[in-house]
């Protein structure tokens, strides 16, 4: 059997954080499935493909072969990592997001991967759709300042020029997009532990997580 952790939550709540640190800690796969949706939107915009034209976005999403090696991610054998984070891409990816046959695709690729390894995966749908029967399920919130204010902070600690009240409206209009789309909004899953992180640590949060994860290796005795 194997262990599987979902991570949900909006943008610059911690997950990519948090779910690396709990990724080392208990061995586990770390899966960013943003990521994933990020590199569709990097090789769209790439060769000018729009998010409305559904069924060229389709054939270009099948094009892609998509694997992670540790954080990186590598789409037809190159190194996206960094480009994908880039603004032109988030101020995108959350269109192409909400293609329902672009997510169709992808759900299968990270459901597959789940199959086949240990993992922690964040996202916006892992816990009501990716990893619906996982026993250990996440939702992480902050408010959408203190969001902005860490994407900010993490933007111009990598030399990147930015304005804060441009990340804030980013953040803003995402989560409006992201919670009100009609396939697989981001949604708290019933069964998922909801942790505001406006006012925790780090270590506050792991250790938060680690305790459920811990308490449910000890029960069910695997690994
Ligand atoms: O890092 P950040 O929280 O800003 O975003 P991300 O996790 O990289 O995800 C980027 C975008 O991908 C989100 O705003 C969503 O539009 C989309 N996404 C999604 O729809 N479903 C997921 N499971 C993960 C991301």
């Amino acid at each position: 059997m194997y262990i599987s952790v979902a991570i949900d939550g909006p943008a610059g709540a911690g997950k990519s954080t948090i779910a690396n640190i709990i990724a080392n800690k208990f061995d586990l796969m770390y899966i960013n499935t943003g990521s994933m949706y990020r590199a569709v939107t990097l090789m769209a915009l790439r060769n000018n493909v729009d998010f409305t034209d559904v069924k060229s976005v389709c054939n270009l999403t099948k094009s892609l072969e998509m694997h992670f090696e540790g954080n990186s991610l590598i789409v037809n054998g190159e190194d996206v990592t960094e480009e994908i984070r880039n603004t032109t891409v988030s101020n995108n990816v959350s269109n192409y997001a909400a293609i329902p046959e672009i997510r169709e695709i992808l759900v299968k690729l990270q459901q597959d991967m789940s199959n086949k390894y240990n993992v922690i995966m964040d996202g916006r749908d892992i816990g009501t759709v990716v990893l619906k029967n996982s026993p250990l399920k996440f939702f992480l919130t902050a408010s959408p300042e203190e969001r902005a204010k860490r994407r900010y902070e993490e933007l111009i600690e990598k030399g990147t020029s930015v304005e804060y009240n441009n990340i804030l409206n980013d953040i803003i209009k995402r989560d409006y997009i992201d919670s009100n789309r009609a396939v697989n909004p981001l949604k708290k899953a019933c069964d998922s532990i909801e942790i505001d992180s406006s006012k925790l640590s780090i270590n506050d949060v792991i250790e938060l997580i680690s305790n459920y994860i811990e308490d449910y290796i000890r029960k069910c005795n695997v690994n």
